[in-house]
């Protein structure tokens, strides 16, 4: 095996104006972890799929071990043992967890699927990486965690040479990704040659021996990982340094925006009483699967549920539907963008518009054309979503660019109430903050946030007050000073919990 097992020689692609790629040039050893970093659109994705065989480049090569190869399938990728894990699932939601690991080359005995042996296998690869569900179990009664399993199963069934992971860990808990580590360093030892698209920078630093950096589609740089810092990485993502991350946080607060008393979904939540203030974030925290996810639902209208009492601005609200929830202004950022965010076949004006249009009907107001189009363009401009033009499909963004999109959909319903479920799962680190001063500045307007995160340092940036969940039950509710890590994992954890990756399907 030669030195740069992985070579990408000159490789450019462009959609329309847009160059997603330009002249990118950079190779990866067998046996060694490259982390790819860049902007929400720098490029990251594109350059897996050329690899992956899904799109073809316009111009350049890839070599794998010193010989020139073009994919012009996925098959032919994976036949040279090139394997993906996408950002986003290419899962068959109507299949089981062990039909999908083998789809596309279910093992066959004398012409026929051989049901019991692709179970076997299965049962084996989950077990391997620790995912608890059964192979019989239908993928789309899997939650976000557990349909990421099956990608890294499907992808592990195969003899992998080189592995491509786009955000692998972005719904995945803090034992996941370290089973997911394990499972990386092990694949490391083999000689496999590894790409690893995070916008994390404490995993980059845990798992990578060496960062790529993309800037609009160019290659800033590739340095091995001793020799970098988060700073400068940040330095070269996004041509300056960030300085402090999280806002100040808010000192008074106003008169209860949302008070819930009673409020149960099934036996997965019973929670006895909620006060939102205006002007507050209050955090929800907990393990994977306490009844956070319930409860953002709930609120939202995403997920039927009763309560005793539920009030808005002190005035009984009934919410049945998402369409009840934002007319009696509550937001509502979704974790799952693919499939509750956006209408990824309309364009980002439309999506955009969308929200805006809840609000006028709400209001009755009537707003111009030109009005609504300005409206579009200063949330583009202060999320920095990057588009070829409002025309741009939402289906065609940038995963990142698609998260922007969900969040200036539902801010331009202009809510009394955001509910957000990781808000910045995907999202580059310049954006992130940009998103933390929007929702600073929309408490500062007296909209009251509930933010339920898996990553404690968001919860603890950003929250004023915080929720712990353990067993669909709030266990511990603190503020400042007394707001840590170690206090929200000591109340997280006191009780044993029973649940599991299959707890909240949806
Ligand atoms: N099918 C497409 N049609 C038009 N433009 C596209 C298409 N796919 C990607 N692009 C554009 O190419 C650029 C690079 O996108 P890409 O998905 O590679 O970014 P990325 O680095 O993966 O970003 P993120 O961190 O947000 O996932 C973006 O400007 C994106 O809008
Ligand atoms: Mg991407």
């Amino acid at each position: 095996m030669s030195d740069n097992f992985l070579e990408f020689r000159n490789v450019s692609k462009s959609y329309g104006g847009v160059h997603a790629l330009e002249d990118v040039s950079f190779s990866v050893p067998a046996g060694h972890v490259r982390a790819l970093l860049g902007e929400n659109g720098a490029g990251k994705s594109t350059l897996i799929r050329v690899l992956a065989g899904t799109i073809g480049a316009d111009r350049g090569t890839i070599a794998l071990d010193g010989v020139e190869r073009a994919f012009a399938t996925p098959l032919e990728a994976l036949e040279a043992g090139v394997v993906t894990i996408y950002q986003e699932f290419n899962l068959v939601p109507q299949l089981t967890v062990a039909e999908n690991i083998f789809l596309g080359w279910l093992p066959t005995t004398a012409g026929w699927i051989d049901r019991g042996s692709i179970r076997a296998r299965a049962s084996e690869i989950l077990k391997r990486i620790g995912a608890t569900f059964s192979p019989d179990a239908r993928v789309g009664d899997l939650n976000v965690a557990g349909q990421q399993m099956v990608e890294i199963a499907k992808a592990l069934s195969r003899d992998v040479k080189v592995l491509l992971m786009d955000e692998p860990t972005a719904a995945l808990n803090d034992a996941e990704i370290e089973a997911l580590f394990r499972i990386i360093r092990q694949l490391r030892a083999d000689g496999v040659s590894i790409l690893y698209v995070s916008h994390r920078m404490a995993e980059i630093f845990a798992i990578a021996d060496s960062v790529t950096v993309l800037k609009d589609g160019r290659h800033v740089g590739t340095e091995p990982i001793s020799e970098v810092t988060t700073e400068s990485l940040v330095r070269m993502m996004i041509g300056r340094t960030l300085g402090e991350f999280y806002p100040p946080k808010a000192t008074d607060f106003g008169a209860p925006v949302l008070e819930i008393g009673g409020l149960s979904v099934g036996k997965a939540l019973q929670v006895e009483k909620l006060v939102l203030r205006k002007g507050e974030v209050l955090g929800i925290a907990g393990l994977e699967g306490q009844g956070q996810r319930e409860l953002v639902q709930a609120i939202s209208g995403a997920r039927s549920f009763e309560a005793d009492t539920f009030l808005i601005e002190g005035a009984p609200v009934r919410i049945r539907s998402i369409r009840d929830a934002i007319a009696a202004g509550i937001g509502y950022i979704p974790d799952d963008r693919k499939r509750d965010g956006l209408a990824l076949i309309r364009t980002s004006a439309e999506n955009l518009a969308i929200g805006s249009l809840a609000r006028r009907l709400r209001f009755g107001a009537v707003v111009s054309g030109s009005a609504e189009r300005r409206f579009v363009d200063d949330l583009v401009a202060a999320l920095r979503v990057k588009l070829s033009g409002p025309d741009q499909r939402a289906g065609d963004l940038s995963g990142g660019n698609q998260q922007k999109l969900v969040f200036g959909k539902v801010l331009g319903a202009k809510p009394k109430i955001l509910v957000m479920a990781e808000p910045t799962r995907g999202v580059d680190v310049g954006a992130k903050r940009e998103i933390y001063e929007i929702i600073r500045e929309l408490t500062r307007s007296g909209v009251g946030v509930v933010l339920l995160s898996g990553e404690l340092p968001e919860i603890l940036g950003m929250s004023d007050r915080v929720l712990v969940m353990a067993n669909g039950r709030i266990v511990a509710e603190m503020t400042d000073p007394e707001m840590s890590e170690e206090a929200i994992m000591t109340a997280a954890t006191a009780e044993a919990p029973e649940a599991g990756v299959m707890d909240d399907a949806a």
